[in-house]
């Protein structure tokens, strides 16, 4: 299915309609968010041709152009992950161990079978499902270290036509040799995989050293030379996530300032790079972040899960740093954005700050489009945008219904949708414009 070649005929959906034109909470007010309680989202070759109010846009609207109707629903952009691992799905919720006994007892071996490319393609096409069913029609994702994880994911990514960014993982020492690459081959292998994938259709790839403790200086040397040769490239890894792992970074590094230090050295810090988690970060690390464009994604459910630490994510935004959200399965304990969300807030709320609940809308779809610098292709509904979008059901549940009841106020609704919301609340998401899932 190839939905950008085809033309679609032009169609209207009608519900309430809610997206950001910047960051809500960064003292915009009111402007920063436009919400239509009655709205009319108008769709053309799979972009966004027009939104507005219904009482102005009806009418206007050319007699034959059929009108899709979810009234009494909430159409939003669709949702962004920031950062996740599909090889992870089959390990979610695995018990008892912090980072690197995590990785050591339970990630390790489940990556390792992604060498039978068989199952690699049968966990792709299953996390590119469970993606849609959860509102998430964007992600960026770490496949394996093995090229073929990277084929699976970027196919079964072209068959939905949905935007995806993912890459193959870079891995030279302190893992089982039966994850190892070298200097050498990941580079050729990651080079190969950029030019086959990367802007085809939607697609588009990241330069993926795993984190530093599983590069050499030579690698990660090799990840900023290919990252050199295609500047449009992404960059994805993690640092500074668990207390134990920083301790071992100034040990494999003496000569780094810090753990992302590391990373800046080798020119690894710039537009287009996504740093996984940033917990353990200093005032000068804060700082290169800000300076650099690079951007710091906030993973709740995996840094509460496994013990990892609590993100400053209002002051890192405070700060001028991109702040993106994501899931972060398998460490993550949900797919969910929503229930992402709702950890995200209690995260701040344990550290005395406050994250309104348009605030962390915002971040889940036009902010996440902005750190991953794609905010003039997704993110909101401004006309030209990629008609990526989703239906949220306020009468999902009865607990859900009960509570939406009480209030007709947006914000306070979303705060609902966000506490108690799961993919139970998803409806629909299209996908361009196409409708890639639909609840029941
Ligand atoms: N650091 C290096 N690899 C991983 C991973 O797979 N998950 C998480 N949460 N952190 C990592
Ligand atoms: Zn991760």
């Amino acid at each position: 299915m190839d939905s950008s070649k085809k033309i679609q005929i032009p169609v209207a959906y009608r519900a309430s309609i809610l997206h950001f034109l910047s960051d809500p909470g960064a003292g915009n007010g009111a402007s920063a968010t436009e919400f239509f309680e009655d709205g009319i989202l108008l769709i053309e070759n799979g972009l966004v041709a027009e939104l507005g109010p219904a009482d102005k846009l009806v009418n206007k609207l050319p007699k034959d152009i059929p009108v899709k109707d979810y009234t009494g629903k909430l159409i939003i952009p669709g949702l962004i992950d920031a950062h996740i691992h599909y090889p992870q799905t089959d390990m979610i919720a695995s018990h008892g161990e912090q980072l690197l006994e995590w990785l050591n007892k339970y990630t390790f071996p489940t990556e390792g079978k992604f060498e039978d490319q068989e199952y690699a393609e049968e966990v792709a096409a299953f996390f590119i499902d469970e993606l849609l069913r959860n509102g998430i029609t964007t992600a960026l994702v770490l496949a394996t270290v093995h090229p073929g994880s990277v084929d699976a994911i970027f196919a079964a990514s072209m068959a939905r036509n949905m935007r995806m960014l993912a890459g193959k993982v870079m891995m030279d020492r302190n893992a089982p040799e039966y994850l190892l690459d070298t200097p050498e081959s990941s580079f050729h292998e990651s080079k190969a995989l950029l030019e086959k994938w990367h802007k085809v259709d939607r697609l588009l790839y990241a330069i993926t050293p795993r984190f530093a403790p599983t590069s050499t200086d030579e690698q990660l040397k090799q990840a900023a030379n290919l990252a050199k040769e295609y500047t449009d490239a992404y960059i994805h890894t993690h640092v500074a996530e668990n207390k134990k792992e920083v301790k071992w970074v100034a040990e494999l590094f003496p000569w780094s300032r810090s753990y992302l230090d590391v990373y800046d050295h080798f020119g690894l810090l710039r537009e287009r790079s996504v740093y996984a988690h940033c917990i353990h970060l200093d005032e000068q690390d804060r700082k290169r972040m800000a300076q650099t464009g690079a951007a710091a994604a906030f993973c709740p459910t995996s840094n509460t899960f496994l013990g990892s630490g609590l993100f400053n994510c209002v002051g890192a935004l405070d700060q001028d740093i991109r702040v993106a959200v994501a899931t972060d399965v398998g460490a993550g304990t949900s797919f969910g954005m929503l229930q992402t969300l709702s950890e995200a807030y209690k995260v701040q709320q344990l550290i005395g700050q406050k994250l309104s609940p348009l605030r962390a809308l915002f971040l889940a779809t036009l902010g996440n489009a902005r750190a991953l610098y794609l905010d003039d292709r997704i993110g909101n509904f401004l006309p030209g945008k990629e008609a990526d979008f989703i239906v949220l059901n306020d009468e999902a549940t009865p607990l859900i219904k009960r509570r939406m009841a009480v209030t007709d106020k947006i914000e306070e609704k979303i705060f609902i949708y966000i506490m108690l919301g799961d993919d139970r609340v998803v409806d629909s998401t299209y996908i361009m414009g196409e409708c890639a899932y639909r609840a029941i």
